[in-house]
């Protein structure tokens, strides 16, 4: 995006740590878990030391009803602990209880440019159509936040979804800038971490648009809240097209419903592509969605119950999240410390 870079071998420096976030907008989808909470419950069991932060500063640059949020906060973490996030080894909590999140952010805000900012496609997907002038200036922001929370961490890696790989660009270009107009090695240049066969999870509706929490249409994606019938329902009824499926990749190529449920059952199942098309190859969605289905429920199903038993306990939720902010704080405040003193505040008490 800009001539930015860093100096070879620098980043070697940096202790690995990875750092990743998930907006409590809404519940989370399918698309949530395959690009982003699976794998960050790998990374959690690799051993490398892992923060996962619910971004209910980032969930408010669009309007949310206070309890709703309140409610996805929880439920969020719900789903990260059912999922396999373990509170003990991870640190998780959600943002706004780590101040340094915003403090940090407005240093980003005067580092970062507004070119940059007017190249970052999500929002102009999220604007488009839409009044642009009526969106918040926080939507508009809502990269440099993110470059907060990663950098304020030093994080090394961050673990998405194909969607936020440009966000990701972005965190190491401010990282670059900061480093390069104050004449330190302060902040890493963290790498994306972008893999797997499901690092874009489709509508079940149009194999053209992202499954997302804020689809108009509940059938276009699957709710890890969905219990074992209505994930088996949206997948029956998923969009398809009349021919058998291919025996090899290739032949998926202009089929995008095709692509997408063969992806999702290699990203369930942990086979490839390639394996899921030689067991399937030649045969027709009748036998193929209901093989998918059943996949999808045993692997899907345990956590949506696990999720409903967290949260008959809410107030144990936000003990967790509290005890996360604190370990978050103390990673935190030093860096935005010494990120002031870098910048030329006073800091007399
Ligand atoms: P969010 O809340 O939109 O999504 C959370 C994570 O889920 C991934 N994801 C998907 N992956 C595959 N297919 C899909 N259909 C799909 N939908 C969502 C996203 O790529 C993401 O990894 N800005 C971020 C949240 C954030 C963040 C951060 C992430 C704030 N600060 C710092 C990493 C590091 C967002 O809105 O994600």
């Amino acid at each position: 995006m800009t001539d930015a870079v860093q100096a070879p071998g620098a980043e070697s420096r940096f202790t690995p740590r990875v750092f990743s976030g998930i907006q409590p907008s809404g519940g989370l989808t399918l698309g949530n878990y395959l690009g982003a909470l699976k794998r960050f419950v790998e990374m959690q069991d690799e051993g490398t030391e892992t923060v996962y932060c619910l971004v209910d500063l980032h969930a408010i640059t669009v309007w949310q009803d206070p309890d709703k949020l309140r409610h996805q906060t929880r439920e969020a973490a719900a789903a990260f602990i059912a999922a396999g996030i373990d509170p003990t080894r991870s640190i998780l909590f959600n943002q706004s209880q780590v101040s340094a999140h915003a403090e940090l952010a407005w240093i980003f805000n005067c580092i970062t440019r507004l070119g940059w900012m007017n190249r970052m496609t999500q929002f102009k997907d999220k604007t488009a159509g839409k009044n642009a002038e009526n969106s918040s200036l926080g939507l508009y922001a809502y990269p440099s936040l993110m470059a907060a929370d990663i950098l304020l961490y030093h994080a090394t890696h961050v673990p998405v979804g194909e969607d936020q790989k440009q966000h990701v660009e972005l965190t190491r270009d401010i990282a670059a800038k900061f480093n390069h107009d104050y004449k330190v090695d302060f902040f890493p240049i963290t790498e994306p971490v972008i893999e797997g066969a499901a690092t874009r999870v489709m509508s079940l509706r149009d194999g053209t648009k992202k499954m997302s929490k804020s689809d108009p249409s509940d059938m276009s994606r699957i709710n890890l809240t969905d219990d074992a019938d209505t994930i088996a329902q949206k997948l029956r009824k998923a969009r398809t097209d009349a021919e058998p499926l291919p025996s090899e990749a290739a032949g998926l190529k202009d089929r995008p419903e095709a692509r997408n449920l063969v992806n999702i059952f290699s990203a369930l199942s942990g086979q490839s592509v390639d394996a899921v098309l030689q067991e399937f190859g030649g045969q027709g969605f009748g036998a193929f969605k209901p093989a998918l289905a059943e996949l999808a429920v045993a692997k899907l199903a345990p956590i949506s119950t696990e999720m409903t038993r967290l949260m008959a306990d809410p107030a144990e939720i936000d003990r967790i999240l509290g005890q996360g902010a604190d370990r978050a704080d103390a990673i935190a405040q030093p860096i935005l410390a010494k990120t002031l003193d870098i910048v030329g505040m006073i800091r007399s008490r």
